[in-house]
């Protein structure tokens, strides 16, 4: 068994970027900047916003962070898009999902300029990405595809079984899983939660990708020996022994399904860090499609 370490990994790209920046500063071209909106107060999502615009600092971006509060209409949070599309230094941003019930995701994710979609949400890319033409590919994703790249794991012709079909993860990441090329070419399965026996498939799967969010549900009994597991859930779990309150579980459990897998990802550890670096990635290739 082998743990795919995406800490590691995301250290090595972040060191990447920073080279690339240096270079770039050095022949005094322009400094990458990303920006981030956030809605609200909402725990995860400070979490991330805040390693976000930590990993700028480290590999030499220029960051905005946006709050605005939980209360604010949908007019006003479109009009901040339309500052940061018409603001020339900023190369790429995000909306940091969820958003408040009362405003509607898709408009304001259509509201922003595709050429400044770091995340890769808006549908001009998400289209180019089903289309293998050149995109911003959604940071979650791109990152599960790296990693299965850095470590040369063989994918063609594999059974892949993805969990969850969510616009960030589970819907991308099968498609990317299906691509021609090295790293796709695989025969993918979609779980949802309308899918029965989902055993019958979890059994079957070479790989599983595994976005649903519910702690520790993948079990050994339900996959086979040398199966390959990239586990994307991150839920927060009550656990009044840490000083934080809680834990971070993934949707795997770890333990006993490590010594049946050939791969697996750490939860956390795994695919969370590298949501980060392929997110600045994605911001740094914004920077150098205008140069
Ligand atoms: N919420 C959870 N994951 C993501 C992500 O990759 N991008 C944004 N914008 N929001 C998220």
């Amino acid at each position: 068994m082998k743990v795919l370490d995406g800490k590691n990994l995301s250290n090595i790209i972040k060191v990447e970027i920073k080279e690339v920046v240096d270079k770039r500063l050095s022949l005094g071209m322009k400094q990458p900047h990303l920006a981030a909106i956030l809605v609200g107060n909402d725990g995860a999502s400070l979490t991330y916003v805040g390693s976000k615009v930590r990993s700028c600092k480290q590999v030499g971006f220029v960051s905005t962070l946006i709050q605005l509060k939980d209360s604010v209409t949908e007019k006003d949070l479109l009009l901040e898009i339309k500052k940061l599309n018409e603001d020339k230094s900023v190369d790429g941003y995000i909306v940091q999902l969820p958003l408040p019930k009362h405003i509607n995701e898709n408009r304001v994710l259509q509201a922003i300029d595709p050429e400044k979609d770091v995340d890769g949400f808006h549908p001009t890319n998400f289209g180019r990405m089903a289309l293998e033409l050149p995109t911003f590919i959604p940071a979650t994703p791109f990152g599960i595809m790296e990693i299965i790249k850095r470590y040369n794991i063989t994918t063609s012709g594999k059974n892949c079984l993805v969990i969850g079909r969510s616009n960030i993860v589970g819907r991308p990441i099968s498609v990317l899983m299906s691509q021609k090329g090295p790293y796709g070419n695989a025969t993918v399965t979609v779980a949802h939660s309308k899918t029965k026996n989902i055993n019958e498939l979890t059994l079957k799967a070479d790989i599983i990708i595994s976005a649903l969010g519910i702690p520790e549900f993948l079990k050994k009994e339900m996959v086979k020996i040398d199966v390959i597991i990239i586990d994307v859930g991150i839920t927060r779990v009550i656990d009044n022994t840490n000083p934080k309150g809680y834990v971070i579980k993934g949707d795997v459990d770890f333990k006993n399904v490590s010594k049946k897998a050939s791969y697996i990802t750490p939860v956390p550890g795994g695919v969370g860090p590298m949501t980060i670096s392929m997110l600045l990635k994605n911001t740094l290739l914004a920077c150098q499609r205008k140069d």
